[in-house]
Order: structure tokens, then C-alpha cells, then sequence
């Protein structure tokens, strides 16, 4: 891998720390800029502990460790990015403020060097509209922590330069990432195809068909790592409500990702999950689920008495119905291709199985029966099959 090409981070919150770490172990030289410079000092603490660990579990030699950390070095000024033939940026979420800064860029580093962002839910195309050259503009997407979880979802914009995304996929590969490529469209892959996962769990504990340990087992019984409601708790009921929102409202309001009052009445009492000690579940110090602690339902539905393995089953079918057909509707609208839909929810949120691959288990004429029941039940354009989906069962 030639590494003699020198990448910029800006950025060193949570991700911009986490993708220096990855760059500086491909053996890159980085230089990491944050207007806080304390947030600069901040992450390089961060990592030199975290390679301590790594040196210590046995995974990095301590002369590595001190590479890594010796090729990071802190910028204090825009201006000492020039030289960088690819830029990361990892600042906060928000187009005015990534624009202007992308615009400054421009006119520090050199015409060939590659602009990325790690934006979650802002469009490529949208930052790289005030640029000169918006041809070399790419969206980098990692997801957290960089350092662990291998997916990178590789977005050109409409005026990429179509050189760019093999580029950059090769690039990430040599990272020891798995790049997927896929359209600039709201949530990318992973964060459009995942939202039923989460959506459909709160739909079914609004209707008090189950509580929420009950939907989270029924969930980890069939390969997921964690349910809806500990993952939620997991990533923040905040950030996951807003991805929520932004999705539902870059969609125009499709109702296929309405967001909850459930979800809403977390984040407006605070119970923002691990982070703040309670979101559905109550934790301990350790972070440990503290027993018969989810909160009841706005409705104050009781749980369903039905049969719990029937319920349990039922749930099942219902969620992943829901993410069967997202991912078929990702195909359909060309997203991605079908294995990078299935790579992406593998290798970006852990997903036991590929949800293409696994909706060909029982076939496509079965998940399309479960989603005509729901919108035959509810009336809701909610439910309203893919029409790739629609296809493959008839074909
Ligand atoms: N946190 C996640 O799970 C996650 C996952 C994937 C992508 N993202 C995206 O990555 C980006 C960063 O998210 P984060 O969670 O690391 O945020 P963060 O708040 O942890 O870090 C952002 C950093 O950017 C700095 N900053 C703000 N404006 C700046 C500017 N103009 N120039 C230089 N530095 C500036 C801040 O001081 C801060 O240190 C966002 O676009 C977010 O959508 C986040």
C-alpha cells in the first residue's frame, strides 16, 4: 500500500479521533485539526490510551503502538493541512458551517487532493455545492467506532469525478475496511435500511403487544446482538431520533419512517439511554441493564397475554418484514447493489445475516404477505410493499 500520501482529519470528536487512529495504523501520516484545540489534545490522550490497551492485550508490538501515535500530529491552523492528498472532515452535523468550511479548503490544498466528508444524513451533492471543484468532493461515511466496525460507506455526489469512488474504495480496502458504494440519498444504506428495526419495535410496544425486554429477546433469538430498545439505549435516544427525523423529513414525509412520540418523550425527559443512566432501561454504573426497568408506553398499553412464542414470532416477522422490504426498496431505487445493501448491514450494524439473502429463506412471496396483511389491517401507506419485492414474489 503506498502511504506516502498525507491524509488531514478535521474534526477530533468521536469520529474524527476514531479515523485518525485508522489512518495513522495504515501507516499514513495525519494531521488532525478541531477549532478546539483541546479537543485535539483531548483525542490524542484518548488514543495513546487506547493503544496502550492494544499493546497490552498482545494485538500491537509497543513499537507500533508508538508509530501510530508518533504519525498523528496536531494542526493548530487550517493552513497546515496544505500538502494532504485526501481531507476527512468529521465536524458537526451541519451544511452552512461544513460548506464554508470545505470553500476554505479549496483554496489551501492541492487541485488533485480529494475532499470527503463523514456526514451521516447531509447530502454530498448539497456540501459540494458552493465548491470550485465539487468534482473531487466524496462522502467517506464511517461509522462508530471507526476503529472496530469495518464498513465504509463510499458516496459519490452528482458531480463527483467518476474516478473517485473506485479510488477511494481501494483506499479503504488497503485501510482494512469494507467499502460499499452507494447514491447520495437520505440515510445512505445502513441508516435507511435500519430505521424499521427501531421504528417497528416502538410501533409494536405502542400497541401493547409486547414490552420491550420481550421484543429485544424475541430480536437476539434470532441472530441480532442486541435488541431494538437496548441498542437505542446503546447509541443515544437523541442521536437515534434525530436520524430518525432527518430520514422521515428528507424522505418528504413518507410515513414508512414516521418518527414516534415514544421515541420523542425519551429524549424531552432525558433518558437518553446508557449515556445519561436511563433511556428504556435503567443501568447501573457498569452500564448494566438493571432488572424490570423499561418504561411503560405512553398509552400505558399492558403487555399482550397471547402465547409467548407466538407473540415472540409474530414480532420477528413483523421487524423483519419491515427491513426486508427497505432493503428491496434500497435496490429498487439503485441505492446499492444487492450484495453492498447486504455487506452494509452486516458490516456496518452486525446484522446476522444480509436481509436479501435472508428474506430468499422463506422466500419473497411470504414477506409480501406479512406486509399486505399489516396494510390490509391498518390502512397505512406505512406498510405499503416495495414494488421490487411485489416483483420478486410474482416472478
Ligand atoms: N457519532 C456518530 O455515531 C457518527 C457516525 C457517523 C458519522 N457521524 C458524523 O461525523 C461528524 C462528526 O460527528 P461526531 O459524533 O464525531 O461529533 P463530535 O461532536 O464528537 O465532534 C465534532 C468535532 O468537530 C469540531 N468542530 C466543529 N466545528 C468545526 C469547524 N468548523 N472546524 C473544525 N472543527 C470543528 C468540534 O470542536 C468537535 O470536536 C458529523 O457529521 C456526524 O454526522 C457521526
Amino acid at each position: 500500500m503506498d502511504t506516502s500520501m498525507k491524509v488531514a482529519v478535521i474534526g477530533a470528536g468521536t469520529m474524527g479521533s476514531g479515523i485518525a487512529q485508522v489512518a495513522a495504523q495504515a501507516g499514513h501520516k495525519v494531521v488532525l485539526f478541531d477549532t478546539r484545540r483541546e479537543a485535539v489534545d483531548k483525542a490524542l490522550v484518548g488514543l495513546r490510551k487506547t493503544l496502550d490497551k492494544l499493546v497490552e492485550k498482545g494485538k500491537l508490538t509497543a513499537e507500533q503502538a508508538e508509530g501510530i501515535h508518533s504519525r498523528i500530529t496536531p494542526a493548530s491552523d487550517l493552513k497546515d493541512l496544505a500538502g494532504s492528498g485526501l481531507v476527512i472532515e468529521a465536524i458537526i452535523e451541519d451544511l452552512g458551517i461544513k460548506k464554508k468550511l470545505f470553500a476554505e479548503l479549496e483554496g489551501i490544498l492541492a487541485a488533485d487532493a480529494v475532499l470527503a466528508t463523514n456526514t451521516s444524513s447531509l447530502s454530498v451533492t448539497a456540501i459540494a455545492g458552493g465548491l470550485m471543484h465539487p468534482e473531487r468532493m466524496v462522502g467517506l461515511h464511517f461509522f462508530n467506532p471507526a476503529p472496530l466496525l469495518p464498513l465504509v460507506e463510499v458516496v459519490p455526489g452528482l458531480a463527483t469525478d467518476e474516478a473517485i469512488a473506485p479510488r477511494m474504495t481501494a483506499l479503504m480496502q488497503a485501510w482494512g475496511k469494507t467499502p460499499v458504494v452507494c447514491k447520495d440519498t437520505p440515510g445512505f444504506i445502513v441508516n435507511r435500511v435500519a430505521r424499521p428495526f427501531y421504528g417497528e419495535a416502538i410501533r409494536i410496544y405502542e400497541e401493547g403487544i409486547a414490552d420491550m425486554p420481550t421484543i429485544d429477546a424475541a430480536m437476539k433469538s434470532v441472530g441480532f446482538k442486541m435488541g431494538p430498545f437496548e441498542l437505542m439505549d446503546l447509541i443515544g435516544n437523541d442521536i437515534n431520533f434525530t436520524v430518525t427525523k432527518t430520514v422521515w423529513e428528507a424522505f418528504f414525509y413518507d410515513p414508512r419512517y414516521k418518527p414516534s412520540f415514544t421515541q420523542q418523550r425519551q429524549v424531552e425527559s432525558g433518558r437518553l439511554g446508557r449515556k445519561s443512566g436511563r433511556g428504556y432501561y435503567q443501568y447501573d454504573t457498569s452500564g448494566a441493564i438493571l432488572p424490570q426497568t423499561s418504561v411503560r408506553s405512553l398509552a400505558g398499553s399492558p403487555p399482550s397475554s397471547g402465547d409467548p412464542a407466538e407473540v415472540s414470532a409474530q414480532i420477528v416477522e413483523r421487524i423483519l418484514a419491515m427491513l426486508i422490504n427497505e432493503a428491496y426498496d434500497a435496490l429498487f431505487w439503485q441505492v446499492a447493489s444487492a450484495n453492498d445493501i447486504d455487506l452494509a448491514m452486516t458490516k456496518g450494524v452486525n446484522y446476522p445475516k444480509g436481509l436479501l439473502a435472508w428474506s430468499e429463506e422463506k422466500g419473497a412471496a411470504h414477506w409480501l404477505d406479512v406486509l399486505d396483511g399489516l396494510q390490509a389491517r391498518y390502512g397505512e401507506d406505512r406498510y405499503r410493499p416495495s414494488l421490487l419485492l411485489r416483483h420478486r414474489a410474482n416472478g
